[in-house]
């Protein structure tokens, strides 16, 4: 099946393991989809739907270890998200419904995914990333 939206090293990839594996594999569920077919939008809806509830709380759980200071607009950002994905898989019983999720799956979910990547993510990542080099920084110290 052809990929719908590609995963972009260039563009994509954080160089933090844990969180680069969550996108990809938002990325594998997003492609696997039959765009022919509204019963498999429907079910790869919801399948993202419990991959991303999963994905952000891990990425929740970084940002409360390590006191993350933009936690609070991000964790909204997800609820956010969260929140728009279910209201449309559960309108989705009619064909109005089935129609509006059809293009939020099209349209929306990918320009989304860029947009939080390369701006709340990637901005995570990066503090993450300077706490992680830090904290070898300080245990080199120790050492020596
Ligand atoms: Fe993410
Ligand atoms: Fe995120």
């Amino acid at each position: 099946m052809p990929k719908i939206k590609e995963f972009d090293k260039k563009k994509h990839l954080l160089n933090y393991e844990k969180m680069d594996t969550l996108h990809l594999e938002f990325l594998d569920i997003y492609n696997s989809v039959n765009i022919n077919s509204n019963e498999s939008i429907k079910l790869k809806s919801t399948e993202l739907f419990i991959h991303t509830k999963r994905h952000f709380l891990e990425e929740e759980k970084l940002m409360d270890r390590y006191n993350y200071p933009r936690s609070m607009e991000h964790k909204n950002e997800h609820n956010k998200v969260l929140a728009e994905l279910q209201f449309f898989i559960d309108k989705s019983h009619s064909l109005f419904g089935m129609n509006i999720l059809k293009s939020y799956y099209l349209e929306k979910l990918p320009y989304w995914f860029d947009y939080h990547l390369l701006s709340m993510d990637s901005d995570l990542s990066a503090y993450l990333k300077n706490i992680s080099f830090k904290n070898e920084v300080n245990i080199m110290r120790e050492v020596n």
